[in-house]
């Protein structure tokens, strides 16, 4: 069984650099269907969520020419296909904006359900929404979303009932190509949904509110790539690189980020009494204490990310004082404090609410890597603990960090990736 083996505790210094956006990368990647030509993509994270998205894409007849590892040239000239393998698709949750994108260029479209992490429930509902707003028919059967459209799809009005990032970029995707204007209202506001706007936008696409509430789309003929486009800085990874500086009590500046993206993480920071420097596209954390506690409530951007909630929680487990957290996107999403339990925190989680009292120490201990930002924050947990800490279902965790063990070593971390341990959690 694969785990990396984190030696603690250590204290972060140094710089790190930070990868291009996953939740980007996986709706961008898809929107280069919509062209019948070649993409040039830069800054794009070399994680295995990418890799399987360019496995699905070759798979429909897309061409892939190199420059490096995180730069590519797609030809989409002879993609003939609008039906992805089942293997492929439901391996990861993102694969839901193959449906936005292909209707855009196809009739019929076939996906499996999406995967991904198991937070709870995560229907689908809104994006199905949108798409028969649209215009086309969608069916969902035998774990596949069948999507038909008779003729071109047509603007529309959609009012989103929640504000839901897929929903939104699928939206975006399948109403690039209609014919006339669509509305969208009550959209969601990350970085990721701007910056795919921006992308389609430098394609010739017409989409203008991309960050507010209603987005207005004007539908054109075609779409042609003129420059390279690079994707924007990863949100989510510069948000645990500050956690695991300031949990180490380390001095760590993060390169190649976009501090206004931080804005919701960096305030929290301050009212810890974590020092926290912005310098154009870098960001210095420095810690020489244990932190103040504090309280967050996840919500939609610009509130606090869900998806930085698990990393948080380690700030609170070794805090002075006692901090809440309530998470109000997803409902199971604190499976993994039972694993920082294990360690010696003091967490009592109920429903949508942990209860976190922060301790003196933490203790190395073998521990599951639940979802994938469950599983940052276990390594950072790892690198704060007394002994070893061994974190197991890696693979959650290669999903969405990009060379994850040379960047926290480079940084004084002792973290190895062990690929075939025989022993495993048995013992
Ligand atoms: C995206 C991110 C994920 C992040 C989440 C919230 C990607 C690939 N993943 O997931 O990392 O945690 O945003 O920031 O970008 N909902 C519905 N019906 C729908 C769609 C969503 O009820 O049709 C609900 C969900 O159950 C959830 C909320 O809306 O409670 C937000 O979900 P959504 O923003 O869609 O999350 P994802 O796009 O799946």
């Amino acid at each position: 069984m694969e785990k990396f083996v984190v030696h603690g505790p250590c204290r972060l210094t140094g710089e790190v650099k930070i990868s291009g956006a996953k939740n980007s990368a996986v709706a961008i990647l898809p929107a280069t269907l919509l062209v019948k030509g070649k993409c040039h993509l830069e800054n794009v994270p070399n994680i295995s969520d990418i890799r399987s998205y360019i496995e699905i894409l070759e798979s429909l007849g897309s061409k892939f020419e190199y420059i490096s590892p995180n730069e590519f040239i797609i030809d989409n000239t002879n993609v003939n296909s609008a039906i992805a393998s089942y293997e492929l698709t439901s391996k990861f949750r993102a694969s839901y904006y193959l449906l936005g994108a292909l209707l855009g260029r196809f009739n019929e479209v076939q996906i499996s359900l999406p995967g991904g992490c198991n937070l709870g429930a995560r229907p689908i509902d809104q994006h199905i929404k949108a798409f028969e707003k649209l215009g086309a028919t969608v069916e969902v059967k035998n774990g596949n979303v069948y999507a038909k459209k008779k003729d071109a799809l047509k603007g529309a009005h959609i009012f989103l009932d929640v504000v839901s990032v897929g929903a939104t970029m699928n939206a975006i995707l399948a109403a690039t190509l209609a014919e006339g204007t669509t509305i969208i209202e009550n959209v969601a506001k990350e970085p990721h949904v701007v910056d795919l706007a921006n992308f389609l936008n430098s394609l010739g696409a017409n989409i203008k509110g991309a960050g507010t509430d209603t987005i207005k789309i004007t539908g054109v003929k075609e779409l042609k790539q003129v420059s390279c486009y690079s994707i924007i800085p990863d949100q989510i990874e510069t948000g645990t690189f500050m956690v695991a500086a300031a949990a180490t009590k380390g001095d760590v500046t993060i390169t190649n980020c976009i501090p206004k993206h931080m804005e919701p993480i960096t305030a929290k920071f301050r009212e810890a009494g974590i020092e926290v420097y912005e310098n154009g596209s870098s960001i210095r954390v420095k810690m020489d204490k244990r932190p103040n506690s504090f309280s967050i409530k996840t919500s939609p951007y610009p509130g606090f990310p869900t998806d930085m909630q698990p990393q948080m929680c380690i700030l609170l487990a070794i805090a002075n004082g006692t901090g809440i957290i309530v998470e109000n996107i997803w409902e199971s999403r604190f499976q993994y404090t039972d694993e920082l339990v294990k360690m010696g925190a003091d967490i009592s989680a109920h429903g949508t609410t942990a209860i976190v009292k922060g301790v003196d120490k933490l203790y190395g201990s073998p521990v599951q890597s639940h979802d994938l930002r469950a599983g940052a924050a276990m390594i950072i947990a790892g690198l704060v603990c007394e002994g070893v800490t061994e974190v197991y279902n890696t693979h959650h965790i290669l999903r969405g960090y990009e060379n994850i063990v040379e960047k926290f070593n480079s940084l004084g971390a002792n973290i190895e990736y062990v690929k075939d341990d025989t022993e495993g959690l048995a013992k």
